[in-house]
């Protein structure tokens, strides 16, 4: 065979790439500020940041609403799986059905399982990324028509990440919930929820779908600040606990609900890890966030007016004192393509 022809299979093959490789057709997302790429923006809520210095590494030095520097993990996997670099919000009116229809972020910052949650900061409650979601899944059929629609929303992966505003925002800081539930009570109450959450998400065709489990939330900057500058052990613990709590769920909802890939993609480790040994990841600290003084600023505090911001957000584990910063994102991001959701490539 001739060399060029050789060469041009070379980039016939290479242009074929994201073809091949694109089992995953859209990357839907549910949940809180880990995964929310602005819907905030677009809502009567104080908990915001589509101000500098957020996004001031995002392409264009955007701030877009993500709760950090730069990108945020789905972002990064939108990308892995060969889909658009960055996830738009359902809410953002620059964006239309054409652009949702290969990913789509229903996410909002300071939202948990639990309703009352929501509430705190009157952002959008889970029933209602659900209710916007039903909105888009008949858009999307006004758009493509029903058969295509359902199967773009059938071979979507769909992202689940919450739950860190349950008991950060709510159970340990409000009497209400507290009262109501042990902390092991309200860990399956929130499951429960989470339970029904993947049930009506996979009546309405949802296959693949990742759960997300919580992060070391006692490690967080504030948390550690409000405790002489350590890691609360207590909120590890529940951390960890919830996570065994999801990891059933999966397994159960596996067996339950027939043709559902259902995985659990857990960032404990990965980040506690980094937590840990922050020079090892190549980052300078993980106590202090690089936003402000990094112990206590995020949303408004965390402005441009701030004298004390870092100047290198890559030397930070976290970008302000509740969000990672986009270097972190990526490496979660990697991590969960390369464990959990390889079964999907
Ligand atoms: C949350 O609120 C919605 C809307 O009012 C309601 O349908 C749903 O049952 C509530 N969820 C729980 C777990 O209470």
């Amino acid at each position: 065979m001739a060399l060029h022809s050789i060469a041009l299979i070379f980039i016939f093959q290479f242009l074929q790439i994201p073809g091949i490789d694109a089992k995953v057709s859209s990357v839907i997302v549910f949940g809180d500020p880990t995964v929310d790429s602005g819907n905030n923006n677009f809502i009567p809520t104080v908990l915001r940041s589509d101000f500098r210095p957020y996004g001031r590494d995002f392409d264009g030095g955007r701030s877009t609403g993500r709760f950090s520097n730069g990108r945020i993990p789905t972002d990064f996997i939108s990308e892995a799986f060969g889909l658009k670099p960055t996830v738009p919000a359902y809410l953002d009116p620059a964006f239309g059905i054409k652009d949702f229809a290969s990913g789509v972020c229903f996410a909002s910052a300071g939202t948990g399982y639990d309703n009352a949650t929501s509430g705190v900061l009157s952002v959008i409650p889970l029933w209602k990324e659900l209710e916007y979601y039903k909105e888009y899944k008949s858009r999307l059929e006004g758009y493509l028509g029903k058969t295509k629609a359902n199967k773009i929303l059938t071979e979507a992966l769909y992202i689940i990440s919450m739950g860190t505003n349950d008991f950060l925002e709510n159970y340990y800081v409000l009497p209400y919930r507290s009262f109501e539930f042990s902390p092991k009570d309200y860990q399956k109450f929130l499951a429960g929820i989470a339970r029904s959450f993947i049930t009506e998400i996979y009546h309405l065709g949802a296959r693949k779908v990742s759960l997300t489990g919580l992060p070391p939330m006692g490690c967080l900057p504030l948390e550690r600040t409000l405790h002489g500058g350590i890691c609360i052990a207590r909120y590890n613990y529940v951390a960890k606990e919830f996570n065994k709590k999801l990891k059933a769920l999966v397994e159960t909802l596996n067996d339950e609900l027939s043709g559902i890939r259902l995985v659990l993609s857990n960032p404990y480790h990965v980040l506690y890890n980094i937590i840990q040994d922050p020079q090892s990841f190549g980052f300078e600290t993980a106590a202090t966030a690089c936003c402000g003084t990094g112990r206590f600023e995020m949303s408004y505090l965390c402005n441009e007016h701030n004298p004390f911001t870092c100047t290198d957000a890559n030397q930070y584990v976290f970008w302000d004192s509740f969000h990672p910063t986009e270097k972190t994102n990526c490496i979660l991001a990697d991590h969960a393509v390369r464990t959990s959701l390889a079964v999907f490539k």
